[in-house]
């Protein structure tokens, strides 16, 4: 695979050309029936690292990131820095990020389309090069994102913005404090004008500021590298601008995400899964929805295991900004709710179109119908395998997650949705009694297979 990188890098080979991830980069094949048991260790999340990796242009000096997730949304953005003139190493689960004094005031089209937190580059690069023209994002397939709470933010901050052929064009002699409401509490909003705030001169206040545990693990990051802020993780984040950024050391918090996803992995076969590194708190209503539905939990400091013996009961879910349901919880979630005895209704607040999986369930037997942002799941379902298509990461996860229980085979395509986010899926799910196979995109398919031909990936 051809690779953009400027050299000088050890221990780092998953590199993406330019032009993108594949789209049909492989598949998952599961075997349903085995009953999962034992221990996960978590990886760094996916939403703190890419952030941690934007904010290392705040500074020219290195940073050193670690607990960094392998996934290919990380490597996308180590190619988005790359192109931006920043030296990076990335060897095992540790980045060390050099921006230096000659970064680039452009973020290509090529690498910024295929994944939409890349834009959170947008508030680094005004705030140390006083411009920016970024492309405009791609991303999930999940509903029209928009960023105008990013833009209209950064504009209070004293940033001029035009938008020409696609891409973004920020300007601006020097950002200045000030109170930025927010309309919601974005999650990429609050985090690029956090960035852009250590360098306006004065007081920013963002109000109505998100007030997810990657917010937190942010804040504490640029605190580290001399930022001073106050309130991250509440909905009032003050921020004293100005002061000059250096080098730092930093550990990314686990994925709550991940987390979640492997609980329900185990709940789904009545098994005992427990997952290591992560504080509770981080998935406080998720635990509390698990329980309710006759899922037994314990907690540790840093772990939480989910076992069950007895039936599923329904429950209702609504999505919402932390500390509410998290929304990529909500497609895993569902599976379970499919096997529950009773009706459930799932209310998807925070994204449109994120019901997309819900015919790729309903083909596996699920029975679940939808009505704007409602849907009804009812159950319990007996799910049998067949080919599925990923329509995004978290739903892909899901399917992987409803093959564990179908009876017989399930394909699932679109693996590099799934790649984005997990890191060893396969593995960990194997390492827990699953039957899951990570196959290549050109070996024989599910329907020619007799299932010793599947090749594990990693
Ligand atoms: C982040 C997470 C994503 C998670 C989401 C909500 C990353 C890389 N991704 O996405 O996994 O599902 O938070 O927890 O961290 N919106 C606007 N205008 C804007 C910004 C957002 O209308 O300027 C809308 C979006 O269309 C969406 C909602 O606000 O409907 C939430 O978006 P936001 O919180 O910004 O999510 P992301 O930061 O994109």
């Amino acid at each position: 695979m051809k690779s953009t990188s400027a050299g000088g890098v050890s221990g780092y080979t998953e590199s993406y050309p330019v032009d993108g991830i594949p789209e049909n980069s492989g598949r998952f094949v599961v075997r349903g029936g085995a009953r999962l048991a034992g221990d996960v260790v978590l990886a760094g999340a996916k939403n703190s690292a890419l952030k941690l990796m934007a904010a290392s242009l705040l500074t020219p000096e290195p940073c050193v990131i670690s607990r960094v997730p392998r996934i290919t949304d990380v490597f996308t953005m180590v190619e988005v820095l790359r192109s931006l003139g920043v030296a990076v190493d990335f060897e095992g689960d540790e980045l060390r990020i050099a921006a230096g004094d000659g970064l680039s005031d452009c973020a290509p089209y090529e690498l910024v389309r295929t994944m939409r937190a890349s834009i959170v580059v947008m508030g680094p690069m005004v705030a140390r090069l006083g411009r920016a023209t970024i492309a405009m994002p791609g991303g999930c397939n999940i509903g029209p994102r928009r960023i105008d709470f990013h833009l209209r933010g950064l504009e209070k901050l004293g940033a001029r913005v035009e938008i020409e052929h696609g891409f973004i064009k920020l300007s601006c002699d020097r950002l200045r404090g000030a109170v930025v409401p927010l309309d919601y509490p974005s999650v990429g909003a609050t985090e690029n004008l956090l960035m852009a705030a250590t360098a306006a001169e004065g007081e920013t206040v963002i109000e109505n500021a998100a007030r997810e545990p990657e917010i937190v693990d942010l804040a504490e990051y640029l605190s580290s590298m001399g930022a001073c802020i106050e309130g991250a993780g509440t909905s009032s984040v003050h921020v004293q601008g100005g002061r000059p950024l250096h080098g730092t050391q930093h550990q990314v918090i686990a994925d709550r995400i991940e987390a979640g996803t492997y609980l329900i992995a185990g709940a789904v076969g009545a098994g005992d899964v427990t997952v290591h590194g992560l504080e509770p708190h981080h998935l406080e209503l998720f635990l509390t929805k698990l329980h309710l539905m006759g899922v037994e939990i314990q907690e540790g400091k840093h772990s939480m295991r989910a076992s069950r013996s007895g039936p599923l009961r329904p429950v209702d879910i609504s999505t919402l900004p932390h500390p509410g349901f998290p929304t990529d919880l909500q497609a895993q979630v569902m599976v379970l709710l499919s096997l529950a005895d009773g009706t459930s209704i799932v209310t998807e607040n925070v994204f449109e179109n994120r019901f997309v999986v819900v015919d790729e369930l309903n083909r596996l037997g699920a029975g679940i119908t939808t009505s704007g942002h409602h849907a009804v799941v009812t159950g319990p379902r007996a799910l049998t395998g067949t080919v599925v298509e990923a329509p995004d990461l978290r739903g892909g996860a899901a399917l992987v997650i409803a093959g564990l229980v179908a009876e017989g085979s399930t394909e699932i395509r679109g693996a590099h949705h799934i790649d984005r986010g997990y890191e060893g899926f396969a593995d960990k799910l194997t390492a827990l009694g699953a039957n899951v196979t990570r196959v290549q995109a050109d070996e024989t398919p599910l329907a020619r297979t007799t299932g010793a031909s599947a090749r594990t990936l990693r």
